[in-house]
């Protein structure tokens, strides 16, 4: 059921940290300039994403990231709005989004509630509501593999979003290869779901304590005595910061330490756990030992952790919870000293919802480029996830997801149809009637799928295309009002199956009968 393993460091290297920035993109979303805060320099978003508005927040804000957000319009429909940022592929990368609505919509307007998407994962929902009614900005954090050279990272309306949905920063961050390296991200990604120093009680731990400015805040119970010892450790799985093992959670007493954790109860789902133990100067001098069993809700959890001098980590990759959550680290007999615990970091487990056919994006993306005035949800992935595919695209389902039709009638489209259209051999339609697109007709021969195809009513010119003939399954070919020369072949206007309309193409002839 579970993977259980425990990592015991056999060194416990002294490596003096270097406070270099990790590979990291942060974007200060509605921000028109650059700035640098804590030591990390921030961009403005323009160059990562084209659609919404940026807005300025109306309440004094203490974080300057905070003081503005890019908002865009709710839609009936459901839309997705993407900031797509370059990345390594393969690399994973830990994404933190941060909500401040700061009353953008009207003091009126509680804040909305909508979806966030990375590639094509619907993550989960953004409610800000409870955050919010305490003056504070969320955060959400996620794990996922770049699958890619880019990902994109949305917000989307859904069926509760009221008012237009917003976004405060985006941050994206190359995690070293090890971290996590349990969770199979080919199939999912991580949510997280608590991230917790124990037995600390200060501000968030983050940059440049932990290198990727991963946040782990103080989780501290009155029960248990918080021990203030300097400890200094690198090395360990996960590389946690080495400042979260200078405090601990621990029992009084060599007796069980069972604790609540994390502090709100779980949805049903498959989390992944782990835990951080690091040995304290009792033991080292005394030589004593400090073993125990660790359970979940009393299931064991793993047996035996025998607090080394270089620490330990424990962790399980899939482990299915529910509700509220109870930890117990339970001395084994003849150990000496009492159970502790420094750090813990729990996250869900997401399904990744799969994407496009990697060809059929790329073609797609060609076909953006050469038209003007796209749709502005025209970025991140073009059918995933499912119900959020972009304007006009309609898409397969099943392990290969493909473009099935192209609808951007009446959609104030210009510039031309990028020959890259003949690439998404899984269309069955293309409707772009009554537009203003110019240039020539790509050729379509290679689409054998192809039934119906609409380019009324735009400025295609050039001889009328004789590859029309070799596509199987056409049905349905309107051309009319276009400026095309030439004379339409006498075998398309002789196919009964095929309803053909050519006129308002002045320069057009037909075939002699
Ligand atoms: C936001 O504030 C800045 C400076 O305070 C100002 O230049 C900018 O025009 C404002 N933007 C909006 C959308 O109100
Ligand atoms: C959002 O959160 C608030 C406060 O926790 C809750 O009352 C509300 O039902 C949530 N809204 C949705 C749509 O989940
Ligand atoms: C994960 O990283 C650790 C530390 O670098 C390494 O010892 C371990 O073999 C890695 N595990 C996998 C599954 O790659
Ligand atoms: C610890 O917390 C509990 C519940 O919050 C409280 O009832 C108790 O008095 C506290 N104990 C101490 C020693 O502060
Ligand atoms: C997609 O939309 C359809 C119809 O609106 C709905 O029945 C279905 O549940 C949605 N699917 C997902 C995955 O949201
Ligand atoms: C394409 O979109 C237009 C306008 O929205 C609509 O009238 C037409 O039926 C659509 N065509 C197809 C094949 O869905
Ligand atoms: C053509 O498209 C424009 C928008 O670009 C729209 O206003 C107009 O009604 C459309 N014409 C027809 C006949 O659908
Ligand atoms: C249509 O094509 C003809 C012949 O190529 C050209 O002379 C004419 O300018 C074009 N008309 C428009 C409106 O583009």
């Amino acid at each position: 059921m579970s993977h259980l393993r425990l990592i015991l460091l056999a060194v416990l290297s002294l490596v003096s940290s270097i406070l270099s920035q990790p590979s990291a993109t942060l974007i200060d979303c509605g921000a028109s300039a650059s700035s640098v805060i804590a030591g990390r320099s921030w961009q403005p978003d323009g160059d990562f994403i084209s659609a919404g508005t940026s807005k300025n927040v109306s309440e004094q804000v203490l974080d300057q990231v905070l003081s503005t957000v890019r908002s865009f319009p709710a839609a009936a429909t459901r839309r997705k709005f993407c900031y797509v940022v370059a990345v390594s592929r393969g690399w994973k990368y830990t994404i933190r989004t941060t909500y401040f609505y700061g009353g953008v919509n009207g003091k009126a307007n509680p804040p909305p509630v909508f979806d966030q998407i990375v590639d094509g994962t619907l993550w989960g929902v953004v409610n800000t509501t409870a955050d919010y009614a305490e003056g504070l900005a969320s955060y959400y954090e996620g794990v996922f593999l770049a699958q890619g050279k880019s990902m994109s990272v949305c917000v989307a309306s859904n069926s509760y979003t009221a008012s237009d949905p917003f976004i405060s920063a985006l941050e994206v961050v190359r995690l070293d290869g090890s971290v996590y390296n349990s969770t199979e991200f080919g199939g999912f990604g991580l949510s997280l779901v608590a991230r917790h120093a124990f037995g600390y009680s200060g501000p968030i731990i983050r940059f440049p304590d932990d290198e990727f400015d991963r946040f782990w805040e103080p989780y501290s119970l009155n029960s248990t005595v918080p021990n203030n010892r300097k400890l200094e450790v690198s090395g360990f799985w996960n590389l946690p910061p080495s400042r979260i093992f200078n405090t601990d959670l621990r029992a009084t007493q060599v007796q069980p330490l069972e604790f609540t954790w994390p502090p709100m109860p779980l949805k049903n789902s498959v989390y992944y756990i782990a835990l951080y133990f690091a040995h304290d100067s009792d033991s080292l001098d005394g030589g004593g030992s400090r073993v125990f069993d660790v359970s979940v809700n009393g299931v064991t959890y793993y047996k035996e952790v025998s607090v080394a001098p270089a620490g330990a980590v424990i962790f399980a990759s899939r482990w299915p919870l529910e509700g509220q959550t109870t930890l117990k680290l339970s001395p084994r007999s003849g150990s000496t000293l009492p159970p502790l615990v420094n750090g813990g970091e729990m996250f869900e487990l997401i399904a990744l919802g799969g994407r496009t056919l990697v060809r059929d994006a790329t073609a797609l993306n060609a076909i953006k480029s050469s038209f003007k005035n796209v749709p502005v949800d025209w970025s991140g992935d073009p059918c995933m996830p499912k119900n959020y595919s972009w304007t006009g695209v309609t898409c397969s389902e099943g392990p290969r997801i493909r473009i099935v039709a192209l609808n951007l009638t009446s959609m104030g489209l210009s510039g031309s149809l990028a020959p890259e259209v003949s690439r998404l051999t899984a269309l069955s339609s293309i409707w772009l009637g009554n537009n203003s697109l110019s240039g020539s007709i790509p050729d379509f021969g290679s689409l054998k799928l192809l039934e119906s195809v609409h380019l009324e009513d735009n400025r295609f010119s050039g001889t009328f295309p004789s590859f029309f003939s070799g596509v199987p399954r056409l049905r349905e070919l309107f051309l009319q009002n276009n400026n095309l020369t030439g004379q339409v072949p006498s075998n398309l206007v002789q196919n009964p199956g095929l309803e053909l309309r050519t006129s308002g193409n002045p320069f057009l002839t037909q075939p002699p009968r």
